[in-house]
């Protein structure tokens, strides 16, 4: 696999975790009202600045840009279809975000929402990292010459140094491993 290729198949990787580590915490919702709100409001955040800065930042500044020009519209086909799936997920992030923002424990409708945009975000996360890894990404190994494929990964440096503010994997590294700390407590 081509370096560009392994760097995002790494970070779904990293989201997979996260994704497993939020399905934990939807079965168990209402067990533990106290830190609920601001537990979904670190997933949104993680995932926000994990999938939709870094990760589709990635892919929609840089992979699809590149395909647009060997062939692959934005418009239509594969690349099309992934937009839409991106945008998909950032909607139900979006509400996840702002359930987090509230106040006080959660009310009984709030927690109905929650679970239902998490589980959402999950399932059609899943279906396009999957998606990306089976079908997208061979397309893109298959059909770009080697030296796209070495400027891609010499942009994404460049977008991780000149994109991302100084601490961001850090930052974002704390959050995760308290969210899966607190997700793998037996309550
Ligand atoms: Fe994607
Ligand atoms: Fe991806």
């Amino acid at each position: 696999m081509r370096k560009a290729i392994e760097e995002l198949v790494a970070e779904h990787h990293l989201i997979e975790e996260l994704l497993s580590s939020l399905e934990k915490f939807v079965e168990r919702l209402g067990r533990r009202p106290d830190g609920e709100r601001a537990a979904i409001r670190d997933y949104a955040f993680f995932f926000h600045q994990m999938v939709d800065v870094c990760h589709h930042g990635k892919e929609e500044k840089h992979l699809f840009v590149k395909m647009d020009a060997y062939g692959f519209s934005r418009e239509k086909g594969p690349v099309s279809a992934m937009l839409s799936e991106q945008d998909e997920g950032r909607d139900h992030l979006d509400a996840l975000t702002s359930i987090g923002n509230g106040l006080g424990p959660l009310s009984f409708e709030e927690r109905e929402n929650v679970r239902g945009h998490a589980l959402g975000y999950i399932m059609r996360i899943r279906i396009h990292m999957s998606r990306e890894e089976d079908v997208l990404f061979p397309i893109v190994e298959h059909s770009l010459p080697d030296f796209v494929l070495e400027e891609l990964a010499q942009d994404f440096g460049e977008f991780e140094k000149t994109k991302l503010p100084a601490g961001f994997h850090e930052n974002l590294r704390q959050i995760a491993d308290s969210l899966r700390k607190a997700a793998a407590d037996p309550i």
